[in-house]
């Protein structure tokens, strides 16, 4: 993480609704983030302030002198960029992508378009794989092992149901089995002894555990079918169980809210012990997996919500079809609703790929566009590799030089001018950098000015496998909420680069 100042620097301190002073973006470390350039945003700047007379304008001093900084109207702000820069082009931009983290993507399609792509990269190698799906008469298991199946039209595999009764299993899957792929196996991970249990799994090369019971007292836990039992308990006795050597990825599927138990909701969650059971579950199934050798991924879902139902009818809830989006994030952070069907689509995809192995991560529904390609899928869960990026726009082609240019501008103009609003929460500073520029947060306490963190934009050449992108990173690299004042940076930012390029934002 890089906080410290580089090259000069400009800062806004803003108070209340207004503007107290402001530096415009100058030169910084050479290359094409010339004094020419901010001369020239500076003369555009004054000429408008001349012209329509009605804007304030403050004097600040920088190293070229003294400047008039231009500050929009309430009416006008927000406007900085296309007020100062007329229409002119960052960058060579012809098409874009973007995608706030978490990544957006339309609604829910398992078959059709997906059945005609090749298959995606699999850091699972054995051909044909062995996936089990232990839990599969369950609500999101169900979805897991339909995903299978049609992935099985296009990637070599052979479907293993582990469930309590096979009889009900094969009445769930019998239509959409109809080439009697899936092989069923009667397994109770609690009560069946472990040599049984050992020769359930013995040829098994992926295993996802899509087991468990109600989180409060139900029918469910008859027999002693409780939380503790199946998800702690349960789970140990199968990872015990699992073949050494052989298995290659084992997911589990977990819930979000396992370490944060202490706080609300999940306080009340966690009265009869579901997030303890569940967290043994993941500590016994990741020490398995350094000591053996196997990948491992730990997907903690979200509240489950619609069919097949399976909570008590009074907390049925339907999905919120506008969140067809599926927000995919390290650790445990997230909270909201699941739909089962995206549930069990996101922990069969996990299966393939490289980027979710030995991962935590938890899901939630979000806005946005369902994953509608596997490229697309595969950039979900590549987010995981980069937990600290939170915005990405992709070109086709980009004019580096000219694009970091414009951020200058564009930082002077529109962050550090105080021209937004409403005003920013917190001063921002804005630093060059050999790749971009650094938006720094500052907190001033007591006159004492202090870095929060910064966001890293960093602007990427293209690469045989990779395009062209302006990548927003937040840092420092754990920092998990959004500083105040960055969503409406990355807003504008997102707005003013429409105004400027082909690049359109998505709604
Ligand atoms: N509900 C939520 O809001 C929520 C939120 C986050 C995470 N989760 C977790 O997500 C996972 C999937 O949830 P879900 O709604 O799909 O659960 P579900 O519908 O209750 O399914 C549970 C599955 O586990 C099986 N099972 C239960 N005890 C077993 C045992 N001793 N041995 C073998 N199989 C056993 C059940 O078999 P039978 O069909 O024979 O009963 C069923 O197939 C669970 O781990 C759940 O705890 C749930």
């Amino acid at each position: 993480m890089a906080l410290e100042r580089r090259g000069k620097a400009s800062v806004a301190f803003l108070s209340g609704g207004g503007f107290r002073g402001g530096n415009v973006a100058h030169g910084g470390d050479g290359g094409d983030f010339s004094r020419a350039n901010v001369a020239r945003l500076t003369r555009r700047g004054l000429r408008r302030y001349k012209t329509n007379g009605k804007a304030s304008g403050v004097q600040q001093r920088d190293d070229d002198g003294i400047h008039m900084v231009p500050v929009a109207r309430p009416d006008q702000r927000c406007a900085g960029v296309r007020t100062l820069f007329g229409q002119s082009r960052p960058a060579d931009v012809p098409s874009s992508r973007t995608r706030l983290i978490p990544l957006p993507a339309t609604r829910l399609r398992m078959s059709a378009t997906d059945q005609a792509e090749p298959a995606a990269p699999t850091s699972v190698s054995a051909n044909p794989m062995k996936i089990a799906v232990l839990g599969a008469t369950g609500g999101v298991g169900f979805f897991i092992l339909s995903a299978l199946l049609r992935e099985s039209t296009r990637r070599q595999m052979q479907l293993v149901a582990l469930v309590r009764d096979v009889q009900k299993a094969r009445g769930i899957f019998q239509q959409l089995d109809q080439s009697s792929q899936i092989d069923y196996r009667a397994v109770d991970t609690t009560s069946m002894p472990m040599q049984q249990l050992q020769s359930s799994l013995a040829d098994i090369d992926v295993l996802v555990m899509a087991t468990g019971t109600t989180a409060f007292p139900s029918k469910a836990w008859k027999g002693g079918n409780s939380p503790v039992r199946v998800d702690a308990e349960g789970v140990e006795r199968v990872v015990a169980a699992l073949p050494k050597d052989a298995v290659k990825r084992v997911v589990l599927l977990s819930s979000v809210g396992v370490l944060r138990k202490s706080s609300f909701p999940f306080s009340i969650l966690n009265l009869f012990g579901v997030l303890d059971a569940k967290r043994r579950g993941e500590q016994a199934l990741a020490a398995a997996a350094r000591q053996n050798g196997f990948e491992y991924t730990v997907v903690r879902l979200g509240r489950l919500v619609g069919a097949p139902f399976t909570n008590v009818g009074a907390i049925r809830k339907d999905p919120d079809e506008a969140k067809s989006a599926v927000s995919l994030k390290l650790g445990d952070s997230l909270a909201g609703d699941l739909a089962r069907s995206r549930a069990g689509e996101v922990v069969a995809r996990s299966i393939f790929e490289p980027s979710a192995a030995d991962k935590e991560f938890c899901a939630v529904d979000t806005e946005g566009a369902y994953p509608s390609s596997d490229e697309e899928w595969h950039e979900l869960f590549e987010g995981l590799e980069r937990p600290n990026e939170v915005l990405r726009i992709e070109y086709n082609s980009l004019n580096v030089a000219k694009m970091r240019t414009w951020l200058a501008q564009w930082s002077g103009a529109v962050l550090t001018s105080g021209a937004l609003f409403p005003p920013l929460p917190e001063p921002v500073r804005f630093d060059p950098t050999e790749s971009g520029c650094m938006l720094t947060f500052l907190d001033v306490t007591n006159g004492a000015v202090r870095p929060r963190g910064a966001l890293n934009i960093t602007l990427q050449e293209p690469t045989p496998s990779r395009k062209a992108a302006m990548v927003v990173f937040r840092e420092p690299l754990l920092m998990d909420s959004p500083f105040r004042g960055e969503r409406q940076i990355l807003e504008q930012l997102k707005q003013d680069l429409a105004n400027v390029s082909r690049y359109t934002p998505e709604a």
